[in-house]
């Protein structure tokens, strides 16, 4: 099946004083879905927002909300996020024992339902699954931190991942070191969804058009 292509900027790269004005400036400049990742200093070595952030930039957000979860344990927070106005809600297949139930509990919110994979993980994680979710995410990176070297054994896995998925309406997305020259590769290998965050981010607005354009032109180019 042919998945229509996304570019979803990750809002871990924008301007964290300008929320709301940075969310209208990726939207008008060509943004498919609002990326927004969450790390809680012990799944991943980092910190960032939750669902108050979350909540407050919902209203600024015309397209969709991809809340990218990055915490364990997840499921006493899947309220808050869809509550908070989250359109997809991922979590890792690694921050706990019971992925079915959180995916589950996922859908029973409304939500679109997605599952990411750590580098290290193999695409047998979602064999599972696949029933429940929505949005298989590839993490190209190992998550934490923006602008870190795409991982190329990672195509593999993408691949192996389109196979499984097959026809099913599933998005499939990928995340880190997303760049005009890896995004062909991915959408060879089978992603529709591409998160970019320090590539789209690191001039301002003034290049944002310029950049989700140079994305898009180079998913087409595969
Ligand atoms: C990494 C995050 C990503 C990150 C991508 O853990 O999940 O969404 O912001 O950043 P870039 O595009 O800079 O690799
Ligand atoms: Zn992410």
């Amino acid at each position: 099946m042919s998945r229509p292509l996304v570019i979803a900027p990750s809002i871990l790269s924008a301007d964290f004083a300008s929320l709301g004005a940075e969310v209208r400036a990726i939207e008008d400049a060509g943004a498919d879905w609002v990326h927004f990742d969450v790390m809680d200093g012990h799944f991943v070595p980092n910190l960032t927002i939750g669902p108050g952030v979350a909540a407050a930039i919902r209203p600024h957000v015309r397209t969709k909300l991809d809340v990218h979860l990055m915490i364990s344990p997840v499921d006493a927070y899947l309220g808050d996020f869809a509550e908070a106005g989250a359109d997809t809600i991922t979590v890792h297949a690694e921050a706990g024992p019971h992925l079915y139930r959180s995916l589950q509990h996922i859908k029973s919110l409304g939500k679109r339902a997605g599952v990411a994979l750590n580098p290290g993980t193999p695409p047998d994680a979602i064999d599972y699954v696949l029933d429940l979710v929505d949005l298989v995410l590839v993490m190209t990176v190992n998550p934490g931190f923006g602008g870190q070297d795409f991982i190329p054994a990672m195509l593999g896995k993408i691949s192996a991942v389109h196979a499984k998925v097959g026809d099913r309406p599933i998005d499939i997305e990928v995340d880190g070191g997303i760049t005009p020259l890896t995004a062909p590769l991915v959408v060879a290998a089978g992603a529709n969804a591409l998160v970019a965050g320090s590539y789209i981010f690191k001039d301002g607005p003034s290049t944002y058009g310029d950049m989700i354009g140079a994305l898009k032109n180079a998913a087409a180019s595969r």
